[in-house]
């Protein structure tokens, strides 16, 4: 039995987890700053740092607490070692590599998107080969994984989809985070009422969102410089129409990618596939086509450090530990 203990900090959720064998979750403390960043209409680096040095030694305790683990009970020390906030992953990887060194356990430095790709196997057995839709606030990709490895098929060109909602809640006047506001919002509009556009771009499976985004924007200005301000009705006829474009693209590509490259399984992971209606579509069309979907339960999807536990595991497997000159890089590649 192999115990990790695992350390998240890359952008505005101080987290720490006990996880067991990569898939059994002892405990999962998440310390979030949304309303801190909430009347700033985003995150705001310095102040997340700021609370991050704040919050870690207290979520590591409860995360140990929770489990029921002292450090005699831990086999390693994980961590988020990028991509992220630089301020906000220096805090974590210093305060795991101070644990390690102290109670003399190996290191092992993470890949934030490899947790993401990591969480649904906390839930449900998982082996390769399948396709990984990852959409979240800072990246959008589908990658093929299979037992010799991940390889990238495509990646958001410029805005990730998390951050898309973001940004169209934003102008909407909608509250930080966008994307969990969008969707409350949808639920009571039209998603046929704007037919917001998409791009295809047939030719990869890159995703760009940058064009949703500016015709939300510019049909919004349009309307103000006429002087009509959008009531709620209308902020949620635009909220679910481009919450339609969005899920729209992500499934049909997911799918059409699974299909090319003839795997049987589509995973969701990262904070937008904690949105109902993306998971809706995506399984309508994976089971018109005869494949499966898995996604980890909405706190699984977004930022979390049991994800960081499970992916770990197989770093701790294969004897891949970090030394203790480990930095924290904001640009870390996947590969
Ligand atoms: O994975 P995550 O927690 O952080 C990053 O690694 O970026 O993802 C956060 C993103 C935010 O953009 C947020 O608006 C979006 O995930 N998100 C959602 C939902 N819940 C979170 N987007 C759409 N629908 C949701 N229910
Ligand atoms: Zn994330």
């Amino acid at each position: 039995m192999t115990r990790i203990l695992a350390i998240e900090s890359s952008c505005d959720e101080t987290a720490a987890a006990v996880v067991e064998d990569g898939k059994t979750i002892l405990s999962n403390v998440i310390a979030t700053q949304i309303p801190v960043h909430r009347i700033f209409g985003g995150v705001v680096p310095e102040i997340a740092g700021r609370h991050h040095l704040e919050a870690i030694s207290p979520v590591v305790r409860e995360a140990l607490t929770r489990a029921g683990c002292g450090y005699d009970d831990i086999d390693a020390v994980a961590v988020t070692a990028g991509p992220g906030l630089v301020g906000s992953l220096l805090v974590g990887v210093s305060y795991a590599k101070a644990l390690a060194q102290a109670i003399d356990r190996p290191l092992i430095a993470v890949h934030h998107w490899l947790g993401h790709l990591q969480a649904a196997r906390l839930e449900h057995p998982l082996s390769p080969p399948y396709l990984a839709l990852v959409a979240s606030g800072s990246h959008s990709g589908l990658i093929a994984v299979s037992e010799e490895g991940r390889r990238f098929l495509g990646r958001s060109r410029d805005d990730a989809a998390g951050e898309a909602f973001d940004k169209i809640a934003r102008a909407l006047g909608l509250p930080y985070p966008g994307g969990p506001e969008i969707a409350k919002a949808a639920e009571k509009g039209d998603p046929e009422k704007y037919d917001f556009p998409r791009a295809w771009l047939e030719e990869s499976d890159d995703f760009s969102f940058s064009g949703l985004k500016s015709a939300v924007l510019n049909h919004l200005n349009h309307e103000r410089m006429s002087g009509k301000e959008p009531d709620e009705a209308e902020i949620c006829d635009i909220a679910a129409s481009a919450q339609e474009a969005i899920c729209d693209v992500l499934s049909a590509k997911a799918v059409a990618a699974a299909q090319r490259e003839g795997l049987p399984l589509i995973v969701l992971a990262g904070g937008v596939a904690a949105n109902a209606r993306l998971r809706e579509l995506l399984r309508q069309r994976a089971d018109a086509a005869g494949i499966g979907t898995v996604w980890p339960s909405p706190v699984l999807c977004t930022d979390n450090a049991a994800m960081i536990g499970a992916a770990a595991y197989d770093k701790y497997l294969a004897g891949e530990f970090a030394s203790l000159d480990l930095n924290a890089d904001p640009r870390l590649p996947l590969e």
